[in-house]
């Protein structure tokens, strides 16, 4: 979710315009922020050396007012003391009356599943609508073989594959509350299924480059559904960002067939990892459509209010494995949009569009992606040092070395093959960036850096060593940790930040006094590994969703399974408010306008047949899900 604009829906629009006036106006008070939290910001992170306790901290704390829970192995959701849950949708639950109740000893055909909740959901928006109603937009990221289908097998049917491909993509649908009960509107006016087939128009300076044209599509401007969407992302004029990410692992081919740098430095391979797409639809088999997945890795912006919408994969804002699109505005009312790249040793992105925002003109807000200026971070430290300076390098044709001698003879090369680009410009390897999380009053944003096994030991893809420091401090970081970035004059459209580390997991139990105990703010009572999905609330507490190791021992013991906390940016303090159940990653949130209602993913419980059975209980299947989170006195969630 974008927090700019959480309380900024259709329904409220008229009453907060113009939006980015309010933002202003909310940053004045960033100049008392940073004195308040200057003799935190370096200082805490050395291990051991923090002038609060984790006790006095809580005991000061305005922003979280939840108890805080403990690390949990049980297979289902716990949440705080005067709190509740309850599951709104989960996998193969039909959004429309001709589709089917999910069906435990079937799992369902393909077309149930054209009609039903996708698998595996991961971010989400809630829209609320000038007449009342709500809808939401969800990712279905990927499915779960060993659940999708009733038998494991290991060929794949015509329908199979057709279920697994309407298993991915977006699932739009209406909600509505009941007392204190949210659920599906079965037929909502909205209601609508993308799927890995849903036909997509491509924008841009890529859009028509012979690298995207395809047997099926010689003009190379429309494609054909979206897959892999992982984290998402709001704009202010209403729509819905979904992002592509592992879309590699769905090409293959049983042909001769040689791989390009480019495919190589992407992850694709010739070998089929299990889906067998390429065996019944060859856009998917690389020896027949060799550019296809060059139609895959971007930011799809989707307008959740009309179901006949095409949606447009937005080529400037580069192509690679987006994790998600976190939406702000510069001060001179450009769009600014950060973006991850979930790979060991790929980097951090900003997107800014040429033209400005224009509240209320939807008409002209509409393109605003289609046209900018993209770029990548470079981050400047020396030796061990856990905050300094960065910038933002342009990332245009002509400029940094992006020459034709380098490999790039135009644009659209760059935005295609943007992480090569990256490459020749310097830009820092990074321990997996996942979700970008902009504070809704401070100009600052944070990274999720979920973790590296790789850092200090292995050259990234492009073949650049990823050295260890600045922020990515750790050799084999099993953790991950949270980058923080402030960008000179409090505005993010300027180029250079200065940036320090909010938090480095760790377990103070196994590793005490090393820094694999994790930074001052981590305890025994906190902690957590691979931090992911993050988002903040409009009133600035920082939700932290892990996506880790869940087996609770050796490095990970007391850790328990996958769970959601929540930080306080000026304390520095973490409480966890949430477990999953076992086998899960938590990915996804989304508030109602009020604050009262958050909803939370809770995505592939059991996996790999682990003994769940989420959320049916009994003996049902294990289903990813979406759950809704109320707090028992009505209030606002968190405080
Ligand atoms: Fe889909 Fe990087 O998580
Ligand atoms: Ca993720
Ligand atoms: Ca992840």
């Amino acid at each position: 979710m974008n927090t700019l604009v959480t309380d900024n829906t259709l329904a409220d629009r008229e009453a907060t315009e113009p939006d980015f006036n309010r933002i202003a106006d909310r940053m004045v008070s960033r100049r008392g922020f940073l004195a308040r939290t200057a003799a935190f910001s370096v200082t805490a992170f050395v291990m051991g050396t923090t002038a609060l306790t984790p006790a006095t901290r809580a005991a000061a704390n305005r922003l979280i007012g939840f108890r805080a829970i403990p690390a949990s192995g049980a297979d289902t959701v716990i949440v705080p003391e005067g709190y509740s849950w309850h599951t709104l949708v989960s996998w193969g639950d039909p959004l429309f009356s001709k589709g089917k109740p999910f069906d435990q000893a079937t799992r369902g055909t393909g077309e149930s599943q054209e009609l039903a909740f996708g698998d595996n959901n991961d971010g989400m928006s809630l829209f609320a609508l000038p007449d009342g109603r709500f809808v939401m937009a969800v990712n279905n990221e990927y499915d779960n073989p060993e659940w999708l289908f009733p038998t494991d097998s290991k060929d794949r049917s015509a329908d199979d594959v057709r279920k697994s491909k309407a298993a991915h993509g977006v699932s739009i649908f209406e909600v509505q509350q009941n007392g204190n009960t949210w659920q599906v509107v079965i037929d909502g006016k909205l209601n609508r299924r993308i799927t890995a087939d849903t036909p997509m128009a491509i924008t841009g300076p890529a859009a028509g480059h012979a690298l995207l044209k395809t047997p099926s599509d010689p003009e190379g401007r429309l494609a054909l559904g979206t897959s892999n969407n992982c984290g998402n992302g709001r704009t202010p004029w209403g729509t819905y960002l979904t992002c592509e990410e592992n879309f590699n692992g769905y090409f293959a081919t049983d042909a001769e067939y040689s791989l390009t740098e480019a495919q190589k430095r992407y992850g694709i391979k010739t070998k089929d990892r299990g889906v067998q797409w390429y065996k019944y639809d060859d856009r998917f088999d690389l020896s027949k459509s060799p550019n296809e997945a060059n139609r895959f890795g971007y930011i799809v912006e989707i307008d959740p209010t009309d179901p006949n919408s095409t949606p447009r994969k937005h080529t400037a804002l580069g192509r690679f494995k987006h994790e998600n699109a976190e939406v702000a505005i510069a001060a001179d009312g450009r769009v600014v949009v950060y973006l991850g790249d979930d790979e060991r040793g790929e980097h951090l992105y900003r997107f800014i569009s040429k033209n400005r925002y224009a509240p209320g003109n939807d008409a002209s807000n509409a393109s605003l992606l289609e046209d900018g200026t993209l770029y990548v971070a470079k981050f400047v430290y020396a030796g061990a040092d856990m905050s300094g300076r960065g910038e933002w390098i342009e990332l245009t044709h002509g400029k940094n070395g992006l020459t034709a001698e380098n490999g790039f003879s135009s644009q659209a090369e760059i935005l295609i093959h943007t992480r090569m680009a990256a490459t020749v410009v310097g830009a820092t390897t990074m321990d997996r960036p996942e979700w970008v999380a902009v504070h809704p009053t401070q100009a600052e944003a944070y990274c999720a850096l979920t973790n590296n096994s790789n850092r200090g030991v292995k050259k990234n893809g492009g073949g650049v060593e990823q050295a260890v420091g600045g922020p990515n401090p750790r050799e084999k970081n099993g953790y991950g940790q949270i980058v923080r970035w402030r960008p000179d004059g409090q505005d993010h459209g300027t180029d250079a930040f200065s940036w320090d580390l909010f938090v480095m997991a760790g377990n103070p139990e196994v590793h005490p006094g090393t820094h694999y105990a994790g930074s001052a703010n981590i305890n025994a009572a906190n902690m957590f590994n691979s931090p992911d999905g993050l988002a903040f609330d409009i009133d600035g507490r920082l939700w932290i969703q892990t996506d880790g190791n869940y087996k609770d021992k050796d490095d990970f013991a007391g850790m328990g399974n996958n769970q959601m906390l929540c930080g306080d940016p000026a304390t520095g303090e973490i409480r966890r408010f949430l477990t999953g159940p076992v086998a899960c990653e938590i990915t996804g949130i989304a508030f109602t306008p009020d604050q009262k209602t958050m909803f939370v993913g809770v995505q592939h419980p059991g996996e790999k047949r682990a003994a769940s059975n989420f959320p049916g209980g009994g003996d049902t299947v294990p289903r990813s899900s979406v759950i809704a989170i109320t707090k028992n006195d009505g209030g606002v969630i968190g405080n």
